[in-house]
């Protein structure tokens, strides 16, 4: 079996040749000029966010098969009820205990505004480290007793900050993301569920520096946000400002190139202290061996590693 479409591949390692739809895309003999490889990477994008959601999202979730997915069809999940949109259980099962939770996927074709807009990432698939952060969250909900927790470029669903929101007992949850078509998503999605705690969302983007009175947080979290050069400084900073003195941030990422590697320089740099931890949990490092087989799985771009930050 081929890849058929990896963004994270496309963002950011050119020179893999990738396979999609039959046609090659990048082929590492060929020109890098940097126009057509930005022609071709909306084209990309564009045609994964016009297809289903359904087939783009669920497909890409089972590769870590740690949450299994069902669609809801009862009364109150009808499309033209709940804005367009088809609707999911999401369920993991930790220690013999299930978690779901509700979320929704927008049917709607995206525009042009979208395509050209925010960046979109979050928008494409819940991505396997959203999914590894929402295991290991559920594995250790006592970390967010009593905690204020936030989540940043949550995407589309913010699964793991929902999941903290739902079974876990922290003071409040706030999930994020830069781009307000993920955020309006998520506010659906809170409509449709039960939290155990206060739970918001917001439109969040790491450049705009907070208010004076802004709030700290205990924990933050965050899956997959790290590969984007140009925005991982303001990342750092937004960890900075948001982080309360004795708080902890949990970053979820796949090592993808020197991606990772540059997040702890640059965040250390500032006084932040990271640890990185590779095997952080026994299911998802089975898992790992088990994907280790196949020959699409390419360690470096899709295992989630955990990055436990702290301020000095
Ligand atoms: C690869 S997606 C990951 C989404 C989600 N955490 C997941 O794993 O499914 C990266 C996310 O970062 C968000 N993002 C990128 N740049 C951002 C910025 N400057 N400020 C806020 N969010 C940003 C995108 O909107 C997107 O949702």
């Amino acid at each position: 079996m081929r890849t058929t479409f990896s963004m994270d591949q496309l963002e950011l390692d050119l020179s893999y040749g990738i396979e999609f739809g039959g046609i090659r895309l990048f082929d590492s003999s060929a020109t890098r000029d940097k126009k057509n490889v930005a022609r071709r990477r909306w084209a990309i994008l564009a045609n994964a966010l016009k297809k289903s959601t359904d087939e783009t999202s669920v497909r890409r979730i089972s590769s870590f098969a740690l949450l299994s997915t069902r669609q809801l069809t009862a009364p109150q999940y009808d499309k033209a009820q709940v804005s367009k949109r088809t609707w999911f259980e999401y369920s993991l099962k930790v220690n013999g205990r299930a978690y779901s939770l509700h979320v929704a996927h927008r049917d709607r074709a995206f525009s042009a505004e979208d395509l050209m807009g925010f960046n979109n990432t979050g928008n494409v698939c819940i991505w396997p480290s959203e999914e590894a952060l929402s295991y290991y969250a559920c594995s250790n909900l006592n970390l967010f007793d009593s905690r204020r927790v936030l989540e940043l470029g949550g995407g589309l669903s913010c699964l793991a900050g929902l999941y903290i929101a739902k079974y876990g007992n922290p003071k409040g949850v706030l999930v994020t993301d830069g781009n307000k078509t993920s955020i309006e998503n998520v506010r659906v999605i809170l409509q449709h569920n039960e939290f155990v705690c206060p739970t918001d969302c917001a439109v969040l983007k790491w450049g705009e520096p907070p208010s004076h009175a802004h709030e700290q947080y205990d924990i933050i979290i965050s899956a997959d946000c790290l590969f984007f050069d140009e925005a991982r400084a303001d990342f750092v900073n937004c960890l900075n400002a948001y982080l309360a003195r004795d708080g902890l941030a949990l970053v979820m990422a796949p090592q993808r190139g020197s991606t990772l590697n540059n997040f702890i320089r640059q965040s250390e740099a500032t006084g932040l202290l990271c640890d990185k931890i590779v095997n952080y949990n026994q299911a998802i490092w089975d898992k790992r061996a088990a994907l280790m087989e196949n020959r699409d799985y390419v360690d470096d771009v899709h295992y989630p590693i955990l990055i436990q930050v702290t301020k000095a």
